[in-house]
């Protein structure tokens, strides 16, 4: 098929929480995709964006949008029904990859290691479940919404007599929320991409936050964290994490690219902490500089992701 004869949709912005994030990205890759010559519309992906697919005349979508309604299966679901081509992972897999259990209940029965975990019911009182996160998982342990992202309602938990109040807080604020063994050692993450007709990990990334984890100040404030690529690991924890990631990618069924993240042990070993089926397209966004240690242009891996649209 002939893509350059084809009116490409980059949907963006839309209605979760990275909107803005979102809208960098979609600029971006819009500016990428008419540098290499082909026909771009930008559709902001709004309430009315079927409307708005169906006025452009949108042939394949491009996908640059972050969090629900755009990482989370929705949108994908609206053009599958559309017939419209799109780029990334599918519908079960996006929804899988946002819900974090979900995710990590499929790897480990891959053979993929994730840190243990308690699932939390909503009616369980919360001096109860703070024991039984004690007993099953040590301290300190880490504290997460079901399905969040940008480290929203993330907190690390040290001190067992404050895991109630802490459960009750996240609990009310976020919806689900479970509890994760805390991995102390190396946090990287792992850009996959299907190119050249295979399933190739990118160079990777490690972060070396300059707070207690990698939290929302110091994901989204300069200078908050140090970028290491490649990754200072022993080489056989780095093959190991790139084998791994692909792993994952492929055990939750994701498509064309994405981003997965992991937590190295003092031991070397790596553990599946979660999947990025959309991750950021910003030009200082992860992805891009992978993608760049692995000899790829910015204009390189957003071409290369379109044509995942057709796989
Ligand atoms: N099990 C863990 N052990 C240690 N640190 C963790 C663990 N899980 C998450 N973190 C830290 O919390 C951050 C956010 O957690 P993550 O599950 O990736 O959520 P998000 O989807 O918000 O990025 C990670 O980038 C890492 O710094
Ligand atoms: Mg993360």
């Amino acid at each position: 098929m002939d893509l350059k004869a084809k009116t490409i949709g980059v949907l963006m912005g839309g209605l979760s929480g990275e909107r803005e994030i979102s809208l960098i990205s979609g600029e971006n890759c819009v500016r990428a995709l008419q540098s290499r010559g082909y026909r771009v519309v930008r559709i902001d992906a709004l309430h009315d964006v079927a409307q708005r697919l169906r006025d452009n005349n949108v042939e394949i979508a491009f996908l640059a949008l972050h969090g629900r309604y755009g990482e989370d299966g929705t949108i994908q679901g609206l053009l599958e029904v559309m017939g419209i081509p799109y780029t990334g992972s599918g519908v079960l897999a996006s929804a899988l990859g946002m819900n974090k259990i979900s995710a990590k209940k499929i790897a480990r029965s891959s053979g993929v290691p994730t840190p243990d975990f308690c699932e939390i019911d909503p009616e369980e009182p919360a001096g109860e479940i703070a024991a039984r996160i004690g007993a099953t998982l040590g301290s300190p342990v880490m504290l997460k919404p079901v399905n969040e992202g940008s480290s929203l309602g993330v907190v690390k938990c040290k001190d067992r007599a404050e895991l109630p109040s802490l459960v009750e807080r996240l609990r009310s604020e976020f919806g689900p929320i479970f509890a994760e063994r805390f991995v102390a050692g190396t946090e990287i993450t792992v850009g996959v991409l299907y190119r050249d007709g295979q399933l190739i990990a990118l160079p990777v990334l490690e972060l070396v936050p300059k707070r207690e984890f990698y939290d929302y100040e110091a994901k989204y404030t300069g200078g908050m964290t140090d970028f290491i690529l490649p990754a200072r690991l022993d080489p056989i924890a780095y093959e190991q994490s790139q084998r791994l990631a692909i792993a994952a990618f492929r055990a939750i069924g994701c498509r064309g690219y994405g981003r997965v993240d992991l937590m190295v042990d003092a031991a070397g070993t790596p553990w599946f902490v979660e999947v990025n089926t959309l991750p950021g397209m910003t030009e200082l966004s992860d992805l891009p500089a992978q993608a760049a240690a692995a000899g790829l242009s910015y204009e390189d891996l957003v071409e290369t992701i379109l044509h995942t649209a057709l796989t």
